[in-house]
């Protein structure tokens, strides 16, 4: 096995400037990408930083790995397949591609027209999860300001409450059921969708199937389910679950709700990103500066999470979507040639809006021991028309950033409550309660207004920021081996709790004690 990261030449000299930068955020530092504006000042930065990032980014062959991602090479290296996203966004997809792409763009835009023509479908119920789900549902909440045509709801837990919610007042007879499952075997979408079926049937339509679209790249696996040829939307193997939005997965749900348009627009704003994140130079390349800043914060300063803040309740899916991101492609126990990376990865990415964050976790974000980096997230127009109101939004953005960043010193808390007591020991026990760290570091990503652009690029953005991640970590994003193992002994569980036999990988006591448990109360007359 080859040396590890943590012992390569680039890695100590990239540590060592990292821990020797400024961490004041005294060096303004704002990259425009693809119409967004990147602001990374509140990260460590120094001109020797700057260049041993540079180095550490040539020894990872960081460069030759942004080519081989856009000319469809092997970038998922243990499936052995190109990690392809950015041609389906792609306005000329690469000619060995651009049949398929163009064949299913058109084909879900022929639908949709279709059924804009014919008025099918008030409603449609998405049934998908993981990278199947949170992308169409997070472009449907953050857009759905510009109007939407058709209401759709998600169901995504294998949970009947959950399913029974999705379908609350929808009327089964003008409600299209979407399937969305690139491997058409995942438990929760095909379990969901027989529930939907019942709820058609129950209700007299009559011929349920008629009312199912699937989007997969497992055909024949739709096919055996009964639903016909012209009702299922492919991609393909090359393109990873968590990284299909710009595939009919986000294309058929998007385009029937918002409109064809909107999706192009996406596509576009994505499709900028991509040129940005393939052209800007790495120490001007927006995705390249945010994977470092995050590299350096994990790897180096041993912040084990990062929050992401969208100062934008239209945004409140971007989170759980960036939980999948970040954590799917780099939650990861071995690097490319087996061995470990020898440095922490991938973080816990967890979050919430604004300004509810400030009022459940912003304490801890100031005061705690460890912290963590933040990412900043606000549009700087908004689509109401009370402007005021904005200003009050994004002016508690910027005031925390500052005062994670900034920091309050014990002499300026002694300050304020020496005006609070006579006592000047009871003062100095006070103000020890009153001091905020500070130095904490920050991104602020700013759109113009929440757009189809302006979120295609946004999403784009974190994806070659985690896949820049990849590289320098030596990490395969694409992949995601650590959610067999669960699925697998779930299926075990199933036929056990049916029937409780004797499963060696089953035999935990806790495990076994419930399966007990449970196989005891199903049991009629329990
Ligand atoms: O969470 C595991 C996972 O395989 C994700 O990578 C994927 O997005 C999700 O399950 C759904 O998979 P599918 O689209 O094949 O149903």
């Amino acid at each position: 096995m080859t040396a590890s990261l943590s012992s390569s030449p680039a890695w100590q000299s990239y540590a060592d400037a990292v821990h020797g930068a400024s961490h004041r955020g005294d060096h303004l530092r704002v990259i425009e990408a693809a119409g967004l504006s990147v602001d990374l000042t509140a990260q460590a930065y120094s001109p020797e930083l700057d260049a041993a990032a540079l180095d550490l980014c040539a020894q990872q062959g960081l460069t030759q790995a942004i080519a081989q991602l856009f000319d469809g090479g092997q970038a998922n290296w243990t499936e052995h397949r190109p990690a392809w996203h950015t041609a389906l966004r792609a306005a000329e997809p690469p000619p060995s591609v651009a049949g398929p792409i163009l064949t299913e763009r058109q084909r879900v835009r022929d639908f949709v027209a279709a059924a804009n023509a014919n008025g099918d479908y008030k409603y449609v119920l998405h049934l998908g999860i993981g990278g199947s789900d949170w992308g169409p549902r997070m472009i449907l909440r953050a857009l759905r300001h510009q109007g939407i045509s058709r209401e759709v709801r998600f169901a995504s837990n294998v949970d009947s409450h959950a399913v029974a919610d999705s379908m609350h007042q929808l009327d089964p007879h003008s409600t299209l059921i979407i399937i969305a499952s690139k491997s058409f075997t995942t438990t929760e979408p095909l379990a969901n969708a027989q529930v939907a079926i019942h709820w058609l049937e129950d209700a007299g339509v009559a011929d349920p199937l008629k009312q199912v679209v699937a989007i997969t790249a497992n055909v024949q696996a739709a096919r055996d389910f009964g639903i016909a040829p012209e009702r299922i939307f492919q991609f393909w193997d090359w393109v990873g679950g968590r990284y299909s939005l710009w595939s009919a997965i986000g294309a058929l749900p998007v385009s029937l709700a918002l409109g064809c348009d909107t999706f192009d627009q996406l596509l576009a704003g994505a499709a900028a990103m991509d040129d940005h994140f393939q052209h800007a130079p790495l120490s001007q390349n927006a995705p390249v500066q945010m994977a470092l800043a995050g590299m350096a914060n994990r790897s180096v300063m041993g912040f084990e999470t990062l929050a992401v803040a969208p100062y934008d309740s239209r945004l409140t899916h971007l989170v759980p979507w960036a939980q999948q991101l970040e954590m799917e492609s780099l939650g990861k126990v071995a690097t490319r040639d087996g061995s470990p990376a020898g440095v922490p990865t991938g973080p816990v990415v967890w979050g919430m809006t604004g300004t509810d964050c400030q009022h459940t976790f912003f304490q801890w974000l100031h005061q705690d021991t460890a912290g963590a980096p933040v990412d900043f997230i606000f549009c700087e127009r908004p689509d109401h028309r009370y402007e005021e109101h904005h200003r009050l939004l994004i002016a508690n953005c910027l005031a925390q950033r500052a005062a994670l960043l900034r920091g309050k010193s014990f002499d300026e808390a002694l300050i304020e409550c020496s005006a609070l007591t006579s006592d000047p020991q009871e003062a100095r026990v006070l103000a020890q309660h009153r001091i905020h760290p500070g130095r904490r570091p920050s991104n602020l990503i700013v759109l113009p207004r929440l757009t189809g652009h302006a979120m295609g690029a946004l999403l784009a953005l974190y994806e070659h920021k985690v896949f820049t991640q990849g590289v320098l970590w030596g990490i395969n994003p694409f992949d995601q081996w650590g959610v067999e193992f669960g699925k697998a002994l779930a299926r075990r569980i199933i036929d056990e709790l049916g029937q409780p036999g004797h499963a060696p990988e089953l035999e935990d006591p806790s495990t076994r004690h419930w399966i007990e448990v449970l196989s005891r109360s199903a049991k009629p007359g329990a």
